[in-house]
């Protein structure tokens, strides 16, 4: 992925920060997958009054991608309105790697502008998978 690539879909995960429903820890984060498709799905974090029910902005864009019929995401941008990137939580990086262990990261901080690029399979090495992730089913 090129950096004009990398930026693009910064831009596009931005347009949906906006949606974040964080009234609880006030942590604002969108994600907008790319597929190889060319398309792109979106995604926020939703929190609940029962906390430990609050969905991550990376699964929300997951359960969209693959509710629109497509399973084959090569990179994923995950904005936030802290002051550093974050990196997908464990769980997240479970559901993304079902998908694409390689998928590309890229990160970036809407507060301080700082942006940081990884492949899910440096940042999580061993993904449980109980089957091929090249099969087409
Ligand atoms: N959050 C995400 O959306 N993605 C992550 O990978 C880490 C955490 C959200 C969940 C919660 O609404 C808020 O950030 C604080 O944990």
């Amino acid at each position: 992925m090129q950096k004009m690539e990398y930026k693009f879909l910064i831009d596009e995960a931005k347009k949906h920060l906006r949606y974040s429903y964080a009234p609880y820890s006030n942590i604002h984060v969108a994600a907008a997958i790319l597929t190889d498709q060319g398309s792109i799905y979106y995604g926020v974090n939703v929190e609940n009054s029962s906390y430990g029910l609050t969905i991550c902005a990376e699964r929300s864009a997951v359960a969209s991608m693959v509710s629109n019929g497509e399973r084959k995401p090569i990179a994923i941008a995950i904005v936030t309105d802290l002051e550093h990137p974050i990196p997908p939580c464990g769980a997240c990086r479970q559901v993304l790697a079902e998908f694409n262990p390689e998928i590309t990261i890229v990160m970036h901080s809407v507060k301080s502008g700082e942006t940081s690029v990884v492949k899910l399979s440096d940042i999580f090495k061993n993904p449980f998978l109980l089957r091929s992730t090249k099969k087409e089913d």
